[in-house]
């Protein structure tokens, strides 16, 4: 978008906080790209206020909206429609606009199957270890049982979320492979060859030396690894996946691609993969200039 004009389309983010986000620079740079007459703004909204600010949204013709932190499951109760997907995990990151209200969606869910796919990650028949057991890890969880993995062992410092994660995902998609663990049981794990993918807040910046199992045996057993986290660009889970071997990947890619997957149903199009790849690359620059 390079001038707002009356015929500028809106769409926004509600969470709170909602300063620190990247999406306006994404998205933004996304409509630029595209050639797109659409700019993207943030709304910092409090709890007693999401379904009044949904209501006013809609009013006010707004085209998407996305909820981060801490509104993605208050905001349900205010939609038309959801995705099933997202009911199931019971949490919603992209509101898109319908005759009769909005409907809910999860790309971030979306978005890190599109990292997985893109780094020739395959989730069917394999066995995934979550290291996490909070708002992320539970949609991964869905994602990786949806999708066939044989195995899903949720591993967290308090037992009883990972346990409740394990439970809703086996209930819903009536299944037996999700599994909840405390961290320490990592060593009950046999077998090699497992996707670990790092959900915890551990690691992320200022606390870059963090990371919730440093025990070189527990990543000799992986085959790959994934941190949501992409500030630092390098957390320490990567390096001690990388220190055994093993190839990691941050969660840049999915914090674009859940961006992607919002932007594509708001606007009923296909985002060209050299446009995604444009953006990917201001991203990466955006985050280094901040360091
Ligand atoms: P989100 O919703 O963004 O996924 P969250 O709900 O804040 O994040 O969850 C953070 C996760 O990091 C939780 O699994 C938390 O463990 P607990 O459930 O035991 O709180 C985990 N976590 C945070 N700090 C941790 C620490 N110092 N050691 C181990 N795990 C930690």
């Amino acid at each position: 978008m390079s001038r707002i004009k009356g015929t500028t389309r809106v769409c926004g983010l509600i969470g709170n906080p909602v300063e620190h986000s990247m999406s306006p620079f994404i998205h933004n740079n996304l409509a630029k790209l595209c050639g797109l007459d659409l700019a993207y703004v943030t709304f910092k909204v409090e709890a007693d206020d999401v379904k009044e600010a949904i209501g006013g949204a809609y009013v006010l013709n707004v085209l998407g909206m996305n909820v981060t932190v801490p509104h993605k499951q208050a905001v349900i109760e205010t939609l038309c429609d959801i995705d099933p997907l997202a009911n199931a995990i019971g949490a919603v990151n992209t509101l898109v606009r319908t005759n009769d209200g909005y409907k809910g969606y999860n790309t971030d869910i979306l978005g890190l199957h599109r990292e997985l796919i893109d780094a020739d990650i395959s989730l069917k028949d394999s066995k995934v270890i979550i290291l996490g057991a909070g708002g992320a890890s539970r949609a991964i969880a869905f994602l990786c049982a949806r999708e066939g993995a044989s195995e899903v062992h949720i591993l967290n410092r308090t037992v009883e979320k990972a346990q409740i994660i394990a439970t809703d995902v086996n209930t819903h998609l009536n299944t037996k492979v999700a599994d909840g663990m405390a961290l320490a049981d990592h060593v009950k794990l046999n077998g090699s060859e497992y996707i670990v993918i790092q959900t915890s807040s551990v690691g992320l910046y200022p606390h870059v030396d963090d990371v919730v199992i440093e025990d070189d045996s527990f990543y000799k057993k992986a085959k790959v690894g994934v941190d949501i986290i992409y500030n630092p660009a390098e957390t320490k889970f990567m390096k001690c996946m990388k220190a055994n071997g093993k190839e990691a990947y941050n969660g840049l890619k999915m914090l674009l691609y859940q961006a992607v997957s919002a932007f594509e149903l708001w606007n009923d199009m296909h985002v060209d993969e050299n446009v995604i790849q444009q953006v990917y690359q201001l991203m990466q620059e955006e985050l280094t200039s901040h360091e």
